[in-house]
């Protein structure tokens, strides 16, 4: 089949490539051309494991292809994915003005060439409920038919950055909204090849689908947010968040995953999409209190460890405190930082005056950039570590803030040597609190007792 992808972000970028990937014929658009350049000259412009690899070979096999052409892109096309960005507006919903813009570019081309035939327009970013009606007025106003010209699918994208390529080429299901039989049909065929283990497509009316990706997002962050109270509750009473986890995990109605306790949620889509959906409610006269309490809780939660850090350092003032943060992306395995947990730990701990040294494998320069746009506030500072170990040299304390694959076994008895002072502020439950008691540290985390630190002399081995 024909693709265009409008817009080269995460989404689409993914979205094109494993199209391509499954021999479809991809043609990429977006408005940046410094970005179209750097795709043309075969560099992936995100950090996606695996992606590599099929963008390559789809550029070399021809298949895929990059331009900041619309109509280039759009005349040879069968469907075309909107995979642009929907920022949140000031006031908590979702700035259409990009989908709605490029819908209005794509009318205006379509009634000027009435050659190149029916069209799918889809709607891939996660829109509110509504949106594709609107697109579907925005083509219309060019004096075009809806069922005739072309039709407009809601097709909402499950995919968890860091997996993205896994999740995109076996998806657990695929969701189509749409009332035309005949776009049904084609998103049919174009996704058939993604779910040949059994997993299902599921076609559904266009204000459902767009529904469902919120309340799939939200019905995630709750669950996690609910996690996230249960430790702070076990903190208090003395139990253990692990065990509960695997206690209630077991029950097939609760199921096993999204029940990882920790500094809370970030990353691109769940604050943005959990915020968008309360804002839907409350447009509706309807006040979706959960949701409420779900972005309230996890904005404390991401500063749990704060008075923690402050009491176990002697006071609200930091300066002259050397503090080491290990992970500074939202999650493992991407250099996102969007709503990072670790970015709240150290704003509030620059604020306080502390010297923070901060240490993640991929996500240094967005960290940077993240800070160049919102400067960070106050008589502390921030630095960039080499490795693990050098962040933790020298500490106070150290913050883990992600829970990237490396920082679970590294060596401790080196970390602890290194460290001014061995106290330890695990954020996503990474070690053992026996195990780090026993080695010598002053071990917090989140949810689960802590243990008195055995004495261990500088220079032995515990
Ligand atoms: C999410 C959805 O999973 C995906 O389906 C949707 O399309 C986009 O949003 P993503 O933002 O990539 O994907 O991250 P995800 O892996 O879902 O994690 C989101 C956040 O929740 C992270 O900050 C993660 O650290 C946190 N999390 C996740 C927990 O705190 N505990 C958990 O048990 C799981």
């Amino acid at each position: 089949m024909n693709i265009a992808v409008v817009g080269t972000g995460y989404v689409g970028l993914v979205g094109g490539t494993c199209f391509a990937e499954m021999g479809n014929q991809v043609i990429c658009v977006d408005i940046d051309e410094s970005k179209v350049a750097k795709l043309q000259s075969g560099t992936v412009t995100i950090y996606e494991p695996g992606l590599e690899v099929y963008f390559d070979r789809g550029i070399r096999e021809n298949r895929l292809s990059f331009t900041t052409d619309l109509a280039e892109a759009l005349e040879p096309a069968d469907v075309v994915f909107l995979a642009l960005p929907t920022p949140p507006a000031e006031d908590g919903s979702a700035d259409l003005q990009y989908v709605l813009g490029v819908a209005d570019d794509i009318g205006k081309l379509l009634a000027a060439n009435p050659d190149w035939g029916y069209k799918v327009l889809v709607d891939k970013s996660t829109v509110p409920v509504g949106t594709a009606r609107r697109v579907i007025e925005a083509v219309e106003a060019h004096g075009l038919k809806a069922g005739e010209h072309f039709d407009v699918v809601s097709n909402p994208e499950f995919l968890r950055e860091g997996v993205a390529v896994e999740d995109f080429m076996k998806p657990e299901r695929v969701v189509i909204g749409t009332d035309s039989e005949r776009a049904g049909e084609i998103m049919t065929r174009l996704y058939e090849p993604f779910v040949r283990s059994g997993n299902p497509i599921i076609v559904m009316d266009e204000e459902s689908a767009e529904m469902t990706k919120y309340a799939a997002n939200s019905l995630l962050a709750t669950k996690i947010t609910f996690m996230n109270e249960i430790a702070n509750l076990c903190d208090l009473v003395g139990a253990d968040v692990d065990k509960v986890r695997r206690g209630i995990g077991t029950d097939s109605r609760i199921g096993s995953k999204f029940l990882y306790a920790g500094i809370g949620f970030g990353g691109s889509c769940f604050p943005k999409d959990v915020q968008a959906l309360h804002r839907t409610a409350r447009e509706e006269g309807y006040e979706f209190r959960m949701l409420q309490a779900v972005l309230d809780v996890n904005d404390d939660q991401k500063t749990v460890l704060v008075p923690r850090i402050t009491a176990a350092l002697g006071g609200e003032d930091l300066t002259g405190k050397t503090i080491g943060i290990w992970g500074l992306a939202f999650k493992p395995h991407t250099d996102d930082v969007r709503e990072a947990p670790a970015h709240v730990v150290i704003r509030e701990l620059v604020a306080r005056g502390a010297s923070v040294q901060a240490f993640d494998p991929e996500a240094v320069e967005t960290t940077q950039a993240a800070f160049e746009h919102t400067p960070l506030e106050g008589p502390g500072s921030l630095t960039y570590s080499e490795s693990a170990y050098a962040a933790a040299s020298g500490a106070d304390a150290l913050v883990v803030a992600t829970e990237w694959p490396e920082f679970r076994r590294p060596d401790l008895d080196r970390v602890r040597e290194s460290m001014k002072q061995p106290l330890v502020f695990d954020g996503r439950n990474v070690f053992d609190s026996k195990r780090m008691a026993e080695l010598g540290f002053t071990y917090s985390s989140i949810g689960r007792p802590s243990y008195e630190a055995a004495t261990v002399e500088r220079g032995a081995t515990a």
